[in-house]
């Protein structure tokens, strides 16, 4: 199927490298890394080079077929112990999307069937991971549409885009998906502090492929939706569990209580690779705590008094209580009544 407004992609593997867009660079800078090293895999995803719980999980995947090559270079018979150590710390790259350690497990599942060199067999399995989140972006785009009504004012956070995924996105395939059937009118996006996450790339993705885009700072989403200029609330997910409640970039929560109080519809959109049934609720999920010079310094700059203290969790969690939809690409589900169960993971 051809999809509109569908350019951006974060993570490729190519001549026999993984080739990641460096997200710090951007918007001003459009600077392709070049790994083949699994160690510099991890880096990247620790460094946010490749951000996103979906295209972390792809990254991931990716840098286990490069650990392997290394390995098997090493010993063809010790290979996969050689690697367990590059695993454990590609699994701690970054704690909160559990996408990450679904995909080093999808990977590992295929180590029993290698017999001689395991690159071909990874490297398919990888291609494959990396081809069912696009699909199941394209979806996820589907259904979400067909939810929302025609003339809708969206409000976005961070960036839930083809940046943050294989392609195309998952709240910003719904956007995509919903622009291009003539449903949406307008898309705000939250600027996202402290990383610029939606000023940075949410713009600059939705500018590539011709979307028109507002920006607002956090504090402006009350207004926006207390002047009734937002209709629907739609962002992605780091981790959902069992019952419903969404880990995401953190101010996720904050707009879910705006959006009940307004009466603005919240929709998450998420793959099924991103509902941990592990973990019975929100709160046992690992909140990344992140350096403090992001909050305090902006561009290598003091932004802050100097002697000042920061606190910087870089996600919250929302009730599941206060989310009205849940978009996976297996079916939509309404989590207050039925947590994730419907699904039947
Ligand atoms: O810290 P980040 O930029 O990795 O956080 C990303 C988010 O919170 C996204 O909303 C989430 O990963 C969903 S991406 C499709």
């Amino acid at each position: 199927m051809n999809h509109q407004y569908d350019t951006v992609r974060p993570v490729n593997w190519h001549n026999e490298q993984l080739h990641l867009l460096d997200q710090r660079k951007l918007p001003h800078e459009q600077t392709i890394m070049m790994l083949e090293q699994v160690a510099d895999v991890t880096k990247a995803i620790k460094d946010m080079v490749v951000r996103g719980a979906p295209a972390i999980g792809i990254t991931a995947a990716y840098g286990v077929v490069l650990a392997a090559r290394t390995a098997y270079a090493k010993s063809n018979t010790n290979w996969q112990t050689l690697i367990e150590k590059d695993l454990q710390q590609l699994a701690r790259a970054r704690p909160t999307a559990v996408n990450l350690v679904w995909a080093l497990k999808q990977m590992q599942v295929k180590f029993s069937a290698i017999n001689g060199d395991p690159v071909p067999i990874l490297l398919e399995e990888a291609k494959r991971i990396h081809q069912e989140d696009i699909n199941a972006n394209y979806r996820m785009g589907e259904l979400g549409t067909e939810l929302l009504p025609n003339n809708c004012r969206v409000l976005t956070h961070c960036n839930a885009g083809a940046l943050a995924t294989g392609g195309y996105g998952t709240a910003l395939g719904v956007i995509r998906s919903g622009y291009a059937a003539g449903k949406i009118t307008e898309v705000y996006a939250d600027e996202t502090r402290p990383w610029l996450q939606g000023s940075r790339l949410t713009a600059w993705e939705l500018l590539q492929d011709n979307i028109p885009v507002t920006l607002s700072v956090e504090g402006a989403a009350a207004s926006l939706m207390q002047r009734k200029m937002i209709d629907w609330v739609i962002v992605g997910s780091d981790r959902i569990t069992a019952n419903g409640d969404v880990a995401n970039k953190i101010g996720t929560y904050g707009l879910a209580i705006l959006a009940r109080q307004h009466g603005v519809k919240f929709m998450v959109v998420a793959p099924t690779s991103t509902v941990d049934m592990s973990l019975t609720d929100g709160s046992k999920v690992e909140i990344e705590n992140r350096a403090t010079e992001e909050v305090l310094t902006l561009d290598g700059k003091n932004i802050a008094a100097i002697g000042a203290k920061a606190w910087n969790p870089a996600f919250d969690i929302t009730p599941a209580g206060l989310v009205d939809f849940i978009v996976t690409e297996k079916g939509v589900v309404k989590p207050q009544s039925s947590g994730m169960d419907a699904l039947g993971l």
